[in-house]
């Protein structure tokens, strides 16, 4: 897949649960189109010098949140046409869900249960799933998140049986319509 630098396209802000592979599109977003990655899990651990563990140890979830809102109005003033990875629970603040809006154009990776365990079922460094049982949690999350991606995304994909190339040129195609048409 080709996409020269010269596509004008607006921002892209990936939403989605913890493992439905908004670092792994990005990132090949990025690679492919020579954009600029940004991931606002990385910033704040930059904005802070810690982990996102330690900041929910430290500060805890609401902290957590607010500086979300306060990374997402940074990137705000940022010029556009930039690949924007967001953590899964960014839409969860009303505020947060209206400046993503603003920002570009929203795709949500609709992903199933099972899918999104098996990405996330080894990595220990998501504080909301370090339980006795890390399916259920992501079950309740999806149950009580899902109104909220439907609300903010531009574009709903369902990953299933789709590989990274093939969101990506979807995503990509979409934008370009959405742009077009702002
Ligand atoms: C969270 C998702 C994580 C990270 C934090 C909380 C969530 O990001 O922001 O652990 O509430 O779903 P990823 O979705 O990139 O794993």
């Amino acid at each position: 897949m080709s996409h020269p630098q010269s596509i004008i396209i607006p921002n892209i802000i990936l939403i989605g649960l913890m493992g439905c592979g908004k670092t792994t599109v990005g990132k090949y977003i990025s690679r492919t189109c020579k954009l600029k990655f940004i991931d606002t899990d990385q910033m704040i651990e930059k904005q802070s010098g810690m982990s996102i563990p330690t900041i929910f140890k430290v500060h805890g979830e609401a902290y957590f949140r607010s500086m979300e809102t306060e990374v997402l109005k940074k990137i705000a003033t940022k010029k556009s046409m930039q690949v924007i990875s967001t953590g899964g629970g960014i839409i969860i603040h009303p505020e947060n869900r209206e400046l993503l809006k603003t920002l570009g154009f929203v795709v949500w990776l609709k992903t199933d249960v099972d899918t999104l365990y098996q990405r996330v079922a080894k990595c220990t460094n998501r504080p909301l799933l370090r339980t006795a049982n890390p399916k259920e949690v992501l079950s309740k999350l999806i149950a009580e998140r899902e109104p909220f991606y439907q609300e903010t995304a531009h574009l709903v994909i369902d990953t299933a049986n789709l590989n990274v190339d093939e969101l990506a040129y979807g995503i990509l195609e979409s934008a370009r319509v959405f742009h077009h048409h702002d």
